[in-house]
């Protein structure tokens, strides 16, 4: 199911073209996107997925055309009830010409559904960086959801490499990121942590801002080193189509589906199916 930022949205052939070929967006990955689940024929957090689309565009300098909300609901409704996901894309266009914006929807891969059920392996990846310099960098994008996501797709097929099935991010002095595709929780003495997206530079985590706000845990937000982060009781990794994914092995050591991830994943599948 595709739709074309037009006023109002088109519906077209999911096969049809819709990029030139010197659209900055191919040629220089400046382009923008948003991932997000479809159920009951509507997409979940739509409002916190369109401002992180809006502010992503202006770290790129896509002036961001109007219209998405429309569009979502658009897509959403041709899908159908069934579970599936949409990807709204932003790209810069070509160098004379105006931004161009679709969304995608289709269903979710089963191998993701796996993931959020049986949970997944997962390895460190030494970023190369100090936990601070994207935050302090922006010209390195660190929290921008462009699709210049080569490194993060190259990060997946090291880990898998390594034999594992994902990979958290560690900054070259040992503090924990993120994934390549998810914002990282973990347990540790009943309290669960997550990093603070915004100084350390990662993607705020729109899954990670309703799922923690869910918990029946203490809940705190502040940096954890990668030792912390292999002694705790409980990872998880969190993504909006994935949803709660539970680690069930991290650098070689087997951890169980513990309570709190247990009861992280009812409650945001619960509230991906609740309309707002
Ligand atoms: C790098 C990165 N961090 C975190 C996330 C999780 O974000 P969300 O929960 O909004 O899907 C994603 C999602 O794709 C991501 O690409």
């Amino acid at each position: 199911m595709l739709a074309l930022l037009e006023d109002p949205p088109r519906l077209v052939d999911p096969t049809t073209p819709v990029l030139r070929a010197d659209d900055l967006g191919v040629a220089r990955g400046e382009s923008v996107f948003e991932t997000l689940r479809l159920a009951g024929g509507r997409p979940a957090f739509l409002d916190l997925h369109l401002a992180r689309l809006a502010r992503s565009a202006e770290r790129m300098a896509i002036p961001l055309p109007s219209g998405w909300e429309r569009l979502a609901l658009t897509a959403a409704e041709a899908y159908g009830d069934a579970d599936g996901m949409l990807r709204l894309t932003c790209s810069k266009g070509s160098a004379a010409g105006a931004p161009v914006g679709f969304a995608l929807a289709g269903p979710i891969p089963v191998e993701t559904v796996r993931g959020r059920e049986e949970g997944v392996t997962v390895v460190t990846l030494d970023l190369g960086v100090p936990a601070d310099l994207r935050a302090s960098s922006p010209w390195l994008l660190g929290g921008v959801k462009s699709t210049s996501y080569a490194v993060n797709m190259a990060s997946l097929r090291a880990a898998e490499e390594l034999g594992a099935q994902d990979a958290i991010w560690v900054s070259h002095d040992g503090q924990v990121l993120e994934a390549p595709t998810s914002t990282v929780a973990w347990v540790t003495g009943g309290v669960l942590v997550t990093p603070p997206a915004e100084e350390i530079g990662t993607l705020p985590g729109t899954t990670a801002h309703v799922a923690l706000g869910l918990a029946t845990v203490p809940v705190e937000v502040r940096r954890g080193t990668v030792e912390e982060l292999r002694a705790a009781s409980e990872v998880l990794l969190l993504s909006s189509v994935r949803g709660v994914a539970p680690v069930v092995r991290l650098d070689g050591r087997d951890l169980p589906v513990g309570p709190v991830t247990s009861a992280l994943r009812a409650a945001f599948e619960a509230a991906v199916r609740s309309p707002v």
